[in-house]
């Protein structure tokens, strides 16, 4: 529904990851009132950064943090106004592809309950029991690459 949508790997500490920071704490509003920290944003030097891009405006947003066999997406996010366009999905097979390139076996995550579909119709089977996290329930959500 987006086609010029683009979804690209951005640096940690530049512009685009910035407002892709923006964009998650608007987004993963949780009870908890948790936001990214300039703690968070040290520690996040480390991890891959994934932003979608609509006419060079950041829609869209996740980490990836390689674990031992597998790849963790976390704090999945796509701008409300184009929630259900499909931006969401590319960003999955984009993160799917940049896994499988780094020689991940699984992309994996922990989804929120109402996340759950996105990711089952994405191809994605949960595992084990919810949790709660933020204090939001989430389940493990794993896809074999
Ligand atoms: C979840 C999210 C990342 C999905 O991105 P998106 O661009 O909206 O998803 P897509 O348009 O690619 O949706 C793909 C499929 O998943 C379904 N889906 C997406 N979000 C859904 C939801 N919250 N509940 C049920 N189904 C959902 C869509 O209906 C679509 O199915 P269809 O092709 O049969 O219509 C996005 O909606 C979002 O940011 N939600 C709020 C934050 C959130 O929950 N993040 C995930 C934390 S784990």
């Amino acid at each position: 529904m987006y086609p010029r949508a683009k979804i690209e790997i951005i640096e940690h500490g530049s512009e685009s990851y910035l407002a892709a920071v923006r964009l998650r704490d608007e987004i993963l509003v949780n009870p908890a009132g948790v936001v990214t920290t300039a703690l968070d944003v040290a520690v996040e030097r480390e991890l891959i950064h994934v932003a979608g891009f609509l006419d060079r405006k950041v829609v869209a947003s996740c980490l990836l943090v390689p674990e031992a066999e597998a790849v963790r997406m976390k704090r999945v996010a796509v701008a409300s106004s184009l929630q259900g366009g499909g931006i969401g999905t590319r960003m999955l097979r984009f993160c799917e592809a940049h896994a499988r390139s780094i020689g991940a076996d699984a992309l994996t995550a922990h989804a929120r309950e109402p996340a759950v579909p996105f990711y089952v119709k994405a191809g994605f089977a949960t595992e084990g029991e919810y949790f709660v996290e933020a204090g939001i329930p989430h389940i493990v959500v794993r896809k074999r690459l």
